[in-house]
């Protein structure tokens, strides 16, 4: 009688998000690896007993008694909320999602940002509330500065979608980048001359120790009078209280902002009530769970082989 070899359970992974969709990822997840067990934080048993973590912005103390977690997974791109935490185990790896799908949502969130400024449809839109019929002549692409602060996976796709729309786009992030059409720029010597000709601003920096409140009211004050700022990165970024202040005074025209120093916006902030800008509930990207999944899976498997993982987080550094 042959036998069939049996196949290792890879493991127990707990999931923990606020956000998305606990059977959804289940699911995507055991159809990469069957054997995987995959539960949610208040079914674990005995913490001990969990291999695998795949989490977005877990309690406090989440962690503490997970004494054999292998792997962390921020379930998202920014790590940010991870970074601050003081029970993370010692020698724990953290991967965050890295997909190709995260991406292309997340450029399409841009592209439309960008081009609702490009084309002023927050004109056309005040117009058709008032009944006016308020012709304006369309400027041409390549005479409008789009700035891309933060040129990693997101910020490079955005910027390169950007540029094939015919706009002129400038591109600065911390160490030298290439991005074909793109004119990039590297270090913070560069920086206030990009601020200085960008018509519309696109943040898609890390939130980092060196990138809180980067944007503070001496940078926004280099943007050109009238600017739009365009935040999909992460609030606090921003001096939140002087972008207020500078869309308030028309120094800055508008902005569209998907992020805030404080989430959710609480109700009464003047920003809600501003004309000119348009407000979203932090999802201009989200992990999808077909794709990221594969991703997740493959780095499972690296740790049960031990080889090196893709996408791996250096917290010191913050990203
Ligand atoms: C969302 O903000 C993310 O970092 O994935």
């Amino acid at each position: 009688m042959s036998t069939t070899p049996v196949q290792p359970a890879p493991g127990t992974l707990v999931f923990y998000s606020d956000f998305d969709d606990f059977d959804t990822w289940k699911h995507a997840l055991q159809a990469q690896l069957p054997g995987l067990r995959v539960v949610r934080a208040n079914e674990i048993g005995d913490p001990r007993e969990v291999d695998f973590a795949l989490v977005w912005k877990p309690p406090a103390g989440f962690f503490r008694a997970m004494t054999n977690l292998k792997l962390i997974v921020n379930l998202g791109a920014g790590v940010d909320s991870l970074a601050a935490r003081d029970d993370l185990p010692a020698h724990v790896p953290i991967t965050r999602i890295s997909d190709p799908n995260m991406a292309r949502m997340m450029a399409s969130y841009v592209l439309f940002a960008t081009l609702r400024h490009a084309r002023e449809i927050p004109h056309f839109e005040a117009a058709q509330r008032r009944g006016e019929w308020a012709y304006r002549h369309p400027r041409n692409p390549g005479d409008i500065r789009v700035a891309v602060l933060g040129l990693g996976e997101l910020g490079a796709l955005a910027a390169s979608e950007l540029q094939r729309q015919g706009l002129t786009v400038l591109g600065w992030s911390r160490s030298p980048r290439e991005i074909e059409g793109v004119q990039c720029h590297a270090g913070m010597d560069a920086l206030d001359g990009v601020l200085g000709q960008a018509d519309i601003l696109v943040i898609m920096l890390p939130l980092t120790a060196d990138t809180h409140h980067l944007l503070d009211r001496a940078r926004l004050e280099k943007l050109p009078h009238g600017a739009a700022v365009v935040n999909v990165a992460r609030g606090a970024i921003v001096d939140q209280a002087a972008l207020t202040a500078l869309l308030q005074s028309g120094q800055i025209g508008a902005a569209t902002l998907d992020v805030f120093e404080k989430e959710p916006l609480p109700s009464g902030d003047p920003l809600w009530s501003m004309p000119n800008v348009l407000i979203t509930p932090h999802l201009a990207s989200v992990a999808i769970p077909a794709s990221a999944a594969q991703q997740i899976a493959a780095n499972l498997r690296r740790v049960a082989n031990g080889e090196s993982l893709t996408s791996r987080v250096d917290l010191q550094r913050g990203y």
